[in-house]
């Protein structure tokens, strides 16, 4: 499964990410966790990706494309792999187009996650995120209101706030969205990718929604390395026989020997033609004695008769 989860910032693409992985089991990949990561790192490319993120700008697509190139090129993403938050721009969305098909792994999907703007905000002021799991809270939710520590893993530490996720940089967020992502909704509809999901309401129900729009494409992804395989068989042509070796002709030397193994030694040629001649012989003998009695017997009768 090779989906795009696209949306504006804090629609719920990585909530929802996660619990793909979860279901799943194919990695999430964040170019914004990724970034993150340089950037608390220390890395070259965290400290060139930084003034852009804390602006609420786009990092530069050079920078974004080569992590998403070397990502992509690592062993756990061959059963596919959620994109949460790349492409972001037409210039990305090409990028990618021209990766997967030089390997052959087309998109399955691009899922649009629509939320209103309002909600948005209250979304991204509440949001909180822990630094050794990276699962996403939020304080203004029901099931944890005014969560400050993790309950996810066994650490339990406190939460952070991100540093981008104040009022002034959402509303930046949120305009660059409008201008560089949002032409990629028309990009993947035309090429028929792009499935919606509402993403307003309880996480659990946007969960389930996304299932269901997803469904065709996990099939497809499903059956895949079926009709592949299937493919294989039909096409495959039947194996040639290869031709028997001819039996090489016996020397007498190795004939020789191999008798002495089997510890017969083998007759001699003088030995084999008077076993051959044998029968032949002994006919002649009997013939021989044959006609001396008959000569005996001629004789006998030849002879007076004693009284
Ligand atoms: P990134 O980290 O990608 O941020 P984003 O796209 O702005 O998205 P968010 O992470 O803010 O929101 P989300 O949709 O994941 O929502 P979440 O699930 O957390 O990027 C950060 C920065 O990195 C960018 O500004 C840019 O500078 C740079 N960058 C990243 N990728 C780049 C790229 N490709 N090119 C160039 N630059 C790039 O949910 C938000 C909150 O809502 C949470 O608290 C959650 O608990 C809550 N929530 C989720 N679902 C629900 C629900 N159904 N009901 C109520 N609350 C909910």
């Amino acid at each position: 499964m090779r989906i795009v989860l696209l949306g504006a910032p804090g629609s719920g693409k990585g909530t929802q990410a996660q619990r793909l992985v979860a279901r799943f089991g194919v990695p999430q990949i964040s170019t914004g966790d990724l970034l993150r990561s340089a950037v608390a790192r220390g890395t070259p490319l965290g400290l060139k990706a930084t003034a852009a993120m804390d602006a609420g700008a786009l990092v530069s697509d050079e920078i974004v494309i080569a992590i998403i190139r070397e990502r992509l090129g690592q062993m756990d993403v061959a059963g596919g792999y959620i994109l949460d938050g790349f492409p972001r721009n037409l210039a990305q969305a090409r990028s990618l187009a021209s990766m997967l098909a030089a390997i052959g792994q087309p998109l399955d999907a691009v899922v649009l996650f629509n939320v209103d703007y309002g909600e948005i905000t209250r979304r991204i002021s509440g949001r909180r995120t822990c630094p050794n799991c990276g699962t996403i809270y939020n304080v203004h939710d029901a099931a944890t209101p005014g969560i400050t520590h993790c309950t996810s893993c066994a650490a339990g530490p406190a939460l952070t706030q991100r540093p981008d996720d104040n009022e002034q940089t959402v509303t930046r967020r949120l305009a660059v969205y409008d201008e560089q992502t949002r032409p990629l909704i028309e990009h993947y509809r035309a090429q028929g990718l792009l499935r919606s999901v509402d993403a307003e309401g309880p996480v659990d129900e946007v969960t389930a929604r996304l299932i269901a729009v997803l469904a065709p494409a996990t099939a497809a992804s499903r059956s895949a390395p079926m009709r592949k395989a299937k493919a294989k068989t039909k096409a495959k042509p039947k194996a040639k026989r290869k031709p028997k070796p001819k039996p090489k002709p016996k020397t007498k030397a190795k004939a020789k020997a191999k008798a002495k193994a089997r510890g017969k030694a083998r007759p001699k040629a003088k030995q084999r033609a008077k076993a051959r001649l044998a029968p032949a012989r002994k006919a002649t003998r009997t013939s021989v004695r044959k006609t001396a009695r008959k000569k005996a017997r001629k004789g006998s009768r030849k002879s007076p008769r004693r009284g």
